[in-house]
């Protein structure tokens, strides 16, 4: 038995390809995207996989037009809604990452509940990122440690990205500014900065909408063909 993956991270990308190459509106790509993690979650749950982290809305993606922001709150205000009820009874516990702050209360509130009704569940940590990027992240880490170390005091505390570039160690380096992409989509759009250090990336060409449990499995296969260092030998 080779050993399943305990913690999955996707990027879930080509909602709006998959519509544009079937002459449909984005909108109707993205409620195609929510069928593909309908079967992703029932996959990944039978396989036995602990957590899996979705990207569901980048702090970039509040940059695309009006009109597809909205289709994308509504879904996923009918989506919270619709789907944690069945998720609980899956046993499924249902997380977030990212800063909420900036949804509506009504999506705030709904998804609370979401995460009130399922805290206590053992089975798959279905943990979605919303509004999330791997800089902010670091960015609100940052204010949240000042923060205590002020004894809660906030005042006159902003940490700026720009405060925090200029104390890492690539502080005397412009960020590349070249990556070589061949194929699909191969970066990470500001996705788990941090914590994708050591993870194995696996590519593939399908557009999220037609991404299949079958595609799952096969990107856990090609996971446990890897040989994993962590830089020691
Ligand atoms: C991913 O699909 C979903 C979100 C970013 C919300 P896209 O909307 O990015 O689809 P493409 O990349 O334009 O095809
Ligand atoms: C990343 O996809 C964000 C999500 C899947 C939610 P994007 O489509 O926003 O990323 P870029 O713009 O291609 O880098
Ligand atoms: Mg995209």
């Amino acid at each position: 038995m080779k050993e399943i993956p305990k913690h999955i991270a996707i990027i879930m990308d080509g909602n709006g390809r998959w519509a544009e190459q079937r002459n449909k509106m984005r909108a109707a790509g993205h409620r195609q995207g929510v069928e593909s993690l309908r079967v992703v979650l029932e996959k990944a749950d039978e396989l036995g996989i602990n957590h899996l982290t979705v990207y569901a809305f980048s702090t970039e993606n509040w940059a695309r037009p009006k009109a597809e922001i909205k289709a994308l709150m509504l879904l996923l205000l009918e989506y919270i809604k619709k789907e944690s009820k069945a998720l609980h009874k899956k046993n499924v516990r249902i997380t977030t990452i990212g800063d909420l702050t900036s949804f509506d209360d009504k999506i705030q509130k709904e998804i609370s509940k979401a995460k009130e009704l399922t805290e206590d569940n053992t089975g798959l940590n279905f943990n979605i990122a919303l509004n999330y990027g791997g800089r902010d992240e670091i960015r609100r880490a940052v204010e949240k440690i000042v923060e205590q170390e002020r004894g809660g005091n906030r005042e006159g505390l902003t940490v700026t990205e720009k405060e925090i570039e200029r104390h890492l160690d690539t502080r005397d380096l412009p960020d590349p500014d070249l990556l070589i992409r061949t194929s699909g989509e191969m970066r990470l759009s500001n996705y788990l900065l941090w914590q994708l250090a050591y993870t194995e990336l696996v590519f593939t060409e399908t557009l999220w909408p037609d991404f299949t449990g079958e595609d799952l499995e096969k990107a856990i296969e090609e996971y446990q063909n890897r040989d994993r260092r962590f830089g020691k030998l």
